[in-house]
């Protein structure tokens, strides 16, 4: 069925058909679209543009058919060119000549950019509450290992040492930084652009404040070309979601790192874990994998969008009905693997001895073996040469700094003290770093203090 074919006295061809239409993938509006209708008839009644008996048989018939698509008792089917088409259709078979009046005001154009904008905000919320989730087991991880001691590194090397709660910390942060952005994308997106008409309003007297109001957006958009045309929120989510996946890749890649025969650090559960058709020992973090691999979906989103959109002349170009699958695929992908992590990481559990002994050995007490002599009057140049000196020693003996002789130390620097042991201790070197934002347990504690008081200006 089409909306528009009384200008045409020939059939469109098949392909073009096909080709065009976008209700195989639009119909998940379907709810928007409702919402969207209703609001826009509730004003024109309100105006007087159509009568209270039509608007009120309006409303009821798309309530009708909305809860009726809840219940499948009414299919959306293809025959239909999209989901506007399909509404307003079922509507005119329902209730008849009311029905036909819906559309007056409006243009599938502002129509389809408030269906969008309806679902993408509802999709940031849920997406927020997805990272919401996920940082609560990430601050559950933190409380218990605070003083869990591990390497950290740097260059895939041992570097000085840290805490669980101080790596998990880091990803904390960056999600935190995540919701940030998408409270930022919400205030930015919520204007209305329904009653922009096809791109140059309308004669009629709309209300466009009332729609907006009853839609829940701050106001209505103040430029009807731009109102049919941004797809800007599209770009911003993508992008928030693409920055998301960079460090849930990055956490996977640590995680196949961690989980990996040499290191293990860590024990994934059975239920987060697959094996191998051929190998029987394998236990392989495909989990971990998958969210590294289906990054790059994201991204593809996020190009494919900005590629659309980059050369589209004002106003609305069916260009920009490609808005919409990489989109939703992406959102949906991004919930996934939000989810699918934190289960992962809510039920592994970490081999901390491995850890503490991995950090006891690599020399990443090093530097504190330097501050050593530095808060003995040593330049810190000259310090860290000695202990470079040591470091050497160390390697052709195969110990650890720890496990030098103090006559050692003192050939190569005779400031050395028996005190030096104490100093380059694992437990020294992470409860003495105090700095804001270092791993020492009381300013850990301090911070997952600071995230517990936070949340309440966020999303959801
Ligand atoms: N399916 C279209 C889209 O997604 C809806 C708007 C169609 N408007 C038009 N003038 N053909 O963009």
């Amino acid at each position: 069925m089409k909306l528009w074919g009384g200008r045409f006295t020939k059939e469109t061809n098949e392909l073009v058909n096909n080709f065009n239409a976008s209700i195989s993938f639009d119909q998940k509006f379907y709810r928007h679209d409702i919402i969207g209708s209703i609001a826009h008839a509730k004003m024109l009644g309100a105006k007087g543009i159509i009568s209270e008996e039509e608007c009120k048989q309006i409303q009821e018939g798309l309530e009708g058919i909305l809860s009726d698509i809840e219940n499948r008792q009414l299919t959306i089917t293809d025959e239909y060119e999209d989901i506007h088409t399909f509404m307003e259709a079922t509507l005119i078979q329902r209730i008849g000549n009311a029905g036909k009046k819906l559309h007056t005001g409006r243009s599938r154009n502002d129509q389809v950019a408030l269906d969008m904008r309806l679902y993408i905000r509802d999709e940031v919320k849920n997406v927020d509450e997805e990272i919401k989730h996920l940082m609560n087991c990430i601050l559950r991880i933190m409380k218990e290992h605070v003083e869990t001691y591990m390497p950290g590194f740097t260059h895939l090397q041992k570097a000085q040492p840290v805490t669980i709660a101080h790596h998990f910390g880091a990803y904390y942060e960056m999600f935190l930084r995540d919701r940030s952005r998408l409270f930022d994308i919400y205030k930015r997106m919520n204007y209305c652009p329904l009653g922009s008409g096809a791109l140059a309003g309308t004669t009629y007297p709309l209300d466009r404040t009332m729609t907006a109001k009853l839609l829940n957006f701050e106001g209505p958009m103040l430029n009807s070309m731009d109102g049919v045309s941004d797809r800007d929120y599209v770009i911003e989510f993508l992008s928030a979601l693409a920055t998301m996946m960079v460090h849930l890749s990055r956490f996977s890649e640590e995680i196949c790192i961690w989980n990996c025969n040499e290191y293990r650090f860590i024990e994934l559960d059975d239920a987060y874990s697959t094996g191998s058709s051929i190998m029987p020992q394998k236990k392989n973090p495909d989990i971990a994998e998958l969210v590294r691999g289906k990054t790059g979906r994201v991204y593809g989103a996020l190009i494919s969008i900005l590629t659309t959109m980059k050369g589209i002349p004002l106003a609305y170009n069916k260009d920009m009905q490609e808005d919409k699958e990489l989109t939703f695929d992406a959102i949906d992908t991004v919930k996934g693997c939000i989810k699918l992590f934190a289960g992962m990481i809510d039920t592994m559990k970490f081999n901390s001895k491995r850890m503490e002994d991995s950090a006891k050995k690599g020399f990443i007490n090093a530097t504190d073996a330097a501050d050593y002599l530095v808060k003995k009057n040593v330049p810190f140049r000259d310090a860290h040469s000695y202990v470079g000196q040591l470091v050497l020693k160390c390697i052709e003996k195969d110990i650890a700094l720890d496990e030098l002789s103090l006559d050692e130390y003192k050939k190569v620097c005779p400031v050395f003290e028996d005190d030096i042991y104490d100093a380059i201790s694992l437990k020294t070197c992470i409860e003495k770093r105090l700095t804001t934002g270092a791993p020492g347990p009381e300013m850990m504690r301090q911070v997952i203090q600071h995230y517990e008081e936070l949340d309440a200006h966020f999303l959801t």
